[in-house]
Parts: C-alpha cells; sequence; structure tokens
C-alpha cells in the first residue's frame, strides 16, 4: 500500500503547530497503524530528520496510551479499537490519512501526537480508590455478587483511561471516564463504604478540568472499550443522593 499521511506536528506545548505531510510507501495491510507510523519514522530518522512524536506502551489495547484522533475519528475508523489495535487493511491503497492529537483544553498538547493527560488522573486521585484496608485476599465466592453486578463492574472496569470519550465529546466532558471510574468500584460491596464520598470527589474534580455533559453519546461511540453512556446515568443519580448524604454525615460529625 501507499498511503499519504497529513500529520500534526508540534515541537512542544509552547510551539505552534502544523500539519505536514508524508508518503508512506510499501506499507503492509497486515501492519498495525502504530507499525506503519513506526516505518514512517524510521525512514525520518534515516534522513536525520525528526521522527513523528506519539505514545505507546502495549499495543494490545490494555494501557490506553495510544490515542490519537485519525480522519477525524478518535482512534480511527473501527468501532471499539484503540489505535494500536488498527489495521492497515481498514485503509485503501491511495488513502490520504489526516492524524492529530487529541484536541481538548484540558488535554494540551506536549509533542506532535502527544498530550497531557493528567486531569484523567486528578480525577482518580480524588477517590477512585478504597482507602479501607481489605485483608488478605478473600475465597473466591465468600462476598455474593449477583452476575448482573458483577458483570456490569466489570464493563465498567474496562476503561483504559485513553481520553477518546474527551477528545470526541463536542464538550470535551469526562463523564464516560469518571462514571467508568466510579461505577467499578460503587456497584461492588468493597465500595459501599465510601461512595458518597468518593462520587461527591470524583465528579467535582472532574468539573474543574472538563466541560459539562449535553447527552451527544459521541463519547459511548468513541470508547475502544465500548463502555455504555448508562454508566453516566448511575453516577448522575449517586451524585444527588450524595449531595444528601454526605450532609448528613457532616451532621453527625
Ligand atoms: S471511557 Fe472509554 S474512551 Fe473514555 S477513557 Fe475509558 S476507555 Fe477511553
Ligand atoms: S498502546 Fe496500550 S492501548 Fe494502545
Amino acid at each position: 500500500m501507499h498511503v499519504k499521511l497529513h500529520v500534526w506536528r508540534q515541537a512542544g506545548p509552547d510551539s505552534t503547530g502544523r500539519m505536514e505531510t508524508y508518503d508512506a510507501e510499501d506499507i503492509s495491510e497486515e501492519m498495525s497503524f502504530l507499525e506503519m507510523l513506526d516505518i514512517v519514522n524510521e525512514r525520518l530518522n534515516a534522513e536525520g530528520k525528526e521522527p513523528i512524536a506519539f505514545e505507546h506502551d502495549c499495543r494490545e489495547g490494555i494501557c490506553g496510551s495510544c490515542g490519537m484522533m485519525i480522519n477525524g475519528q478518535a482512534h480511527g475508523p473501527q468501532r471499539g479499537t484503540a489505535t494500536c489495535q488498527l489495521h492497515m487493511r481498514k485503509f485503501s491503497d491511495g488513502d490520504e490519512i489526516h492524524i492529530e492529537p487529541w484536541r481538548a483544553q484540558a488535554f494540551p498538547v506536549l509533542k506532535d501526537l502527544i498530550v497531557d493527560r493528567r486531569p484523567l488522573d486528578a480525577i482518580v486521585e480524588a477517590g477512585g480508590y478504597i482507602s479501607a484496608p481489605t485483608g488478605a485476599a478473600p475465597d473466591a465466592n465468600l462476598t455474593l455478587i449477583p452476575k448482573e453486578v458483577a458483570d456490569a463492574a466489570m464493563d465498567a472496569a474496562a476503561c483504559i483511561g485513553c481520553g477518546a470519550c474527551v477528545a470526541a465529546c463536542p464538550n470535551s466532558a469526562a463523564q464516560l471516564f469518571t462514571s467508568a471510574k466510579l461505577s467499578h468500584l460503587n456497584l461492588l460491596p468493597q465500595g459501599q463504604a465510601e461512595r458518597y464520598q468518593r462520587t461527591q470527589a470524583m465528579v467535582d474534580t472532574m468539573e474543574q478540568f472538563f466541560g459539562s455533559c449535553t447527552n451527544h453519546g459521541e463519547c459511548q461511540e468513541a470508547c475502544p472499550k465500548e463502555i455504555s453512556i448508562d454508566f453516566i446515568a448511575y453516577m448522575n443519580r449517586d451524585y444527588v443522593k450524595a449531595q444528601i448524604k454526605n450532609r448528613k454525615l457532616l451532621g453527625q460529625s
């Protein structure tokens, strides 16, 4: 295959970025999208030019680091797929492919296709954990959890923190990410003790950085783990409850 790439190049956070064009020749359709970028970078290196900076780690859809906009779509044209799992067979010989970093005010560009996603970490740091000592691993099935609940918690836990939901949202909202990180704890018995403090702290932190949700649903479409916007409804319900329950707790102290 021979494809033409239009890639966002930006030397640093304070530099002015621009689109640059590269020919990617002799590309196998069996290559992953990132392997195609590796080949382009090897050629740029051989010519003494600066390679394209992009983030990646696991290359198997687990770590969430590889996100980029491909032809205006977060993670590219294949649904339920992180950029690293996308293959060149999804494109055709002669295609022109536009590659850009996530576009969101909360994710400033660090270099080329790499953005700073630390606001997502701030949300998790605000309460995305269980602080009570839980002891050693209990025997399986010691705590009975209905299968539907366990399945829903597992679906939420699939979030890899990639930020595609934010990049795809016209409001740059992080509701899908936050609701997934809340739900995988709030649905389970172990998460109940801190459920409402956690919900308030994580939602309040989210609102410091990100826009508001107006139910476009683009986040769900872009999510490589196909996480449902139903979790957002669940988070909103818990947030309303948290306003009352946390006040009651304050009254007792
Ligand atoms: S909810 Fe989906 S799109 Fe958003 S950060 Fe998690 S995995 Fe990525
Ligand atoms: S490189 Fe880890 S999810 Fe893509």
